[in-house]
Order: C-alpha cells, then sequence, then structure tokens
C-alpha cells in the first residue's frame, strides 16, 4: 500500500483562523473566470484554492480590443479589468461559492488606497469568500493598479487600509516591474500582510509591421507564460528568504516540474495562469504532478520541498 504524502499548506499562519488549503495548487486570477466557468470541465473542488478574476467597485468593460497577443513562449494582455464589480459578486457569485468545499479568494484591485479598502469592507464577512489578494500590479489600467505596487511607501498603505478593513486573510500580489521587489514585500508584509503572491505580468508590447503602429489597443500589455518563468523564479527566490510570511509563485506554470521550481525556490503555494487557456487541465495536471513526485522521491510532507533549492 502507498503511504499518504501530506500536500497540504497553511497560506496565513499570523492569521487567527489561518488559510488552511489541502494542496497547494491555485488558479491565476484572470485566467479562470469566477470558477463556475470551468466547473464542467474537471472537477474543481480537488484544488487548493481558485482565485477569481479581479474585482473592482464598480463594473469595468475594461481596455478596446486588441487584448490578447502570442509572442514566442507568452501572451500580452491587455484585459484592463473587466469584470462585473463587487456587488455583482456578492450578490451572484458568492452564494455559489459558499455551497463549494474549495476556498474561493477575490482578487481585489482600486484606484485609491479609499477604494481598497472599500473593497476589503465591503467583502469581509461574505459567506464564501475565503480571503482577498490584493492586487496591487496591474500594468494595464490607467488608475490606481501597478502604480501602488511600484513604491515601498505606496505599498504599505494600500495593505494597511485592506489590513484594517477586514478580517479576512490578506495576501498582496506583487508586480515585477519594479527595480527591487524585495524592499515592497517588505513594505506589504509590515503593513500586515498574511501571505505574498508574485508575480504578475511584465510589462511589454508588440508591433503590428502593416500598420506601424503598436498591437495592442492599450499600446502596452502584460507579458506572462514560460517566457516570464525564469525571471518569476528568481523574484520568488529572493523575496521567499527575505519575509517571515509564506509566498505563492505564479509565472509561466504549465506544469507539474515548473511548479516544483518554485516550491524548491521558497513558494509554499503556486497559482497556474496562461496554461489554464491553452489547457484548462493544466492545474489538476500540476496537482497529480507534484503527488506523483513527492511518491516517488519519499516525500512525506510538500513543507520539506519549500526553499529545498535556498543557497
Ligand atoms: C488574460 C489575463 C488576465 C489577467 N487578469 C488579472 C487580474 O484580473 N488580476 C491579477 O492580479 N492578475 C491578472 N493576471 C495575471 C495573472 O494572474 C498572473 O499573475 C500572470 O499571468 C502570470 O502567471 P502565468 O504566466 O501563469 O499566466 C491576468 C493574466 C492574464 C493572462
Amino acid at each position: 500500500m502507498t503511504k499518504p504524502v501530506d500536500l497540504s499548506v497553511q497560506l496565513a499562519p499570523r492569521h487567527k483562523t489561518g488559510l488552511l488549503l489541502k494542496n497547494p495548487v491555485m488558479t491565476a486570477s484572470g485566467t479562470f473566470g469566477y470558477g463556475m466557468e470551468y466547473a464542467e470541465l474537471f472537477d474543481i473542488q480537488r484544488l487548493g484554492a481558485i482565485v477569481c478574476k479581479g474585482t473592482t467597485l464598480r463594473p469595468r468593460r475594461g481596455n478596446p480590443q486588441v487584448r490578447l497577443v502570442e509572442t514566442a513562449s507568452g501572451l500580452l494582455n491587455a484585459v484592463g479589468l473587466e469584470n462585473v464589480g463587487v456587488g455583482a459578486v456578492i450578490k451572484e457569485k458568492a452564494p455559489i461559492w459558499a455551497t463549494w468545499k474549495v476556498p474561493v479568494i477575490i482578487n481585489i484591485a482600486g484606484e485609491n488606497v479609499r477604494e481598497y479598502a472599500q473593497l476589503a469592507r465591503r467583502l469581509d464577512g461574505v459567506a464564501g469568500v475565503s480571503a482577498l489578494e490584493v492586487n496591487i500590479s496591474c500594468p494595464n489600467v490607467a488608475g490606481g493598479g501597478m502604480a501602488f505596487g511600484c513604491s515601498p511607501q505606496a505599498a504599505f498603505e494600500v495593505t494597511a487600509a485592506v489590513r484594517e478593513a477586514t478580517a479576512l486573510p490578506v495576501i498582496v500580489k506583487l508586480t515585477p516591474n519594479v527595480t527591487d521587489i524585495t524592499a515592497i514585500a517588505a513594505a506589504a508584509v509590515e503593513a500586515g500582510a498574511d501571505a505574498l503572491s508574485l508575480i504578475n505580468t511584465v510589462v511589454g508590447m508588440a508591433i503590428d509591421l502593416s500598420r506601424r503602429c503598436p498591437l495592442l489597443g492599450n499600446v502596452t500589455g502584460g507579458l506572462s507564460g514560460p517566457a516570464i518563468k525564469p525571471i518569476a523564479l528568481h523574484m520568488v527566490y529572493k523575496v521567499s528568504q527575505a519575509v517571515t510570511v509564506p509566498v505563492i509563485g505564479i509565472g509561466g506554470i504549465a506544469s507539474a516540474s515548473d511548479a516544483l521550481e518554485f516550491i524548491m525556490a521558497g513558494a509554499s503555494g503556486v497559482q497556474v495562469g496562461t496554461a489554464t487557456l491553452a489547457n484548462p487541465n493544466a492545474p489538476l495536471e500540476v496537482l497529480e504532478g507534484i503527488e506523483r513526485f513527492m511518491r516517488e522521491e519519499g516525500v512525506r510532507k510538500l513543507s520539506e520541498l519549500v526553499g529545498a533549492a535556498w543557497r
């Protein structure tokens, strides 16, 4: 008989109720809708958690087309946080999540500190919402977004305001588009973040030769997919050694080996994003592959692998 392996992960050890996941595999915001869209394709309840589309105070229509461009080993997107708004999320989505076993984490984005705090307050105590992921890293919106993730002071202010407005576990999502990500990470932790997730997309662009203009309607977009994995890995490696809270690794994860690289670099959990757009089963395949690796290597607890590659 094969021995059971323990894939569980505590993502918010500093929080009073914690955020205990049965396994480390989550979906990345913006690539898995609100979860329901995928429920018919595979048993989404098997995942560690679902992170839903970025949610704002009011509904947003997003940026003009073109919004998605494929690049070598990657995807450029400039969706611009199109979403139904927090009111509809609370009224229409949360009651369904409340019936699920899998925790749902809401990714929130504001245009200023007050909006982030308002979002956190509205979602506090809503059945079906297990934690907040604070997006201070969206490169595709004019107001707010990435601006908050580019300065330690701004990251501190947003995190502190959200922390004060909610009793939910708070995860802060960082941008790679900075000089020193560890300084931003430290500021978010000091302000009360229970965990950090990184990375959001890397700013980039593409040109249409025949029209002699940028391909994306927004001119620039966020690069994701395999192209950014080495950048993300390095940032997870650095940040996880610099902070005392769990780090969630994101960026180009398409297979269990990708995810295991992040875990050995210091990530306690992982999110699968762009890979799901091409292969909806990707998060489940990542999970099954991690479990298989642990059995083959005789690893009883996932935590034994976290940071195993630190030097
Ligand atoms: C189409 C698309 C939409 C996204 N929307 C959001 C969003 O609403 N909020 C957010 O924090 N990140 C968003 N992201 C970023 C992803 O969650 C993730 O951080 C990034 O894509 C890197 O992971 P990946 O390479 O696995 O996709 C989006 C990414 C894509 C491709």
